[in-house]
């Protein structure tokens, strides 16, 4: 594998590649890399004869309240990580490569709709800073599929509509959530967890997992909505939203919506943990 810092030296190996005829998937990362990344690779890997993954830590997508500078880098495991994975280029621009002019005078991608609410709402600017940067880095490496993985479902919604709306010519494969055997999803955030939030953490999921079978038989989804979040909170937790939506929209769900999704944060300890649940009513 090869780690290239330089948008240049990349462009010239991905163009090499590009004459033999060969199809390119790109993972873009913020690193701290766990198996649920290698699950992106993986996938990537099936889908396509080149693999390029990025790290960056994107400071656009950081709020100012959000402490940057703590995010865990670990970039000699990583590269390991990845070369077994099988990745071909590492990808590892500096904030001064990706925004020379500064954040400020950079120009942005705002995804309107499904960027609002839920994270979108508790991390204001997040996702603006998010599909800036993935439009940035879809240009330079130029891929014909990215992998993201469904943990966060809201950003490869974000990722998805800019990808419709802008007409980019790249497949968005969405990639099945890891997680841990007590349920727990996969996160970087989890290396915030002590012992006992470790214990308690598993409960957003299983709230959520008795959410979706509530909805089942009981159509007040506000009240269900209501009572997973009494339940994760008196665990030690701090909800900060569990929310029933259209899977595509993210708008509240109605009675009739079939294919929904429920979206979840809560707070435990020092992490913000998310997770998520696909609900087909049918
Ligand atoms: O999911 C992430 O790690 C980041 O939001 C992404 C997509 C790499 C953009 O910085």
């Amino acid at each position: 594998m090869q780690t290239i810092e330089k948008i240049s030296n990349l462009r010239g190996e991905i163009n090499l590649w590009r004459q033999q005829g060969l199809k390119i998937a790109f993972v873009p990362t913020m690193g701290n890399l766990h198996q649920g990344h290698i699950a992106l690779i993986e996938k990537a890997k099936l889908v396509a004869d080149k693999v390029v993954a990025s790290i960056f830590v994107n400071p656009m997508q950081f709020g100012v309240n959000e402490d940057i500078g703590n995010y865990p880098r670990t970039m000699a495991e990583d590269q390991q990580k990845l070369v077994a994975g099988g990745c071909d280029i590492l990808f590892t621009p500096t904030p001064q490569i990706i925004y020379p002019k500064g954040l400020d005078k950079q120009s942005y991608v705002e995804v309107p709709n499904v960027s609002e609410g839920y994270c979108g709402e508790s991390r204001p600017g997040h996702f603006r800073g998010v599909a800036t940067v993935v439009c940035k880095l879809f240009n330079i490496v130029q891929p014909d599929v990215a992998c993201f993985g469904l943990k966060d479902y809201q950003q490869v919604q974000v990722i998805q509509t800019m990808v419709e709306d802008l007409s980019m010519p790249i497949e968005i494969l969405p990639v099945e959530t890891v997680r841990e055997p007590s349920g727990l999803a996969l996160s970087s955030r989890n290396n915030y967890l002590n012992e006992a939030e470790k214990k308690i953490a598993p409960a957003l999921s299983e709230n959520i997992q008795w959410l979706a079978q509530a909805i089942k038989t009981n159509k007040d989804f506000i009240g269900l909505a209501k009572k997973a979040a009494r339940n994760i909170d008196e665990t030690g937790m701090k909800t900060d939203y569990i929310h029933i939506c259209h899977a595509r929209t993210l708008q509240s769900a109605s009675e009739d919506d079939k294919e929904l999704v429920i979206l979840a944060a809560a707070h435990c300890g020092k992490a913000r943990l998310i997770d998520n649940l696909i609900v087909n009513l049918d």
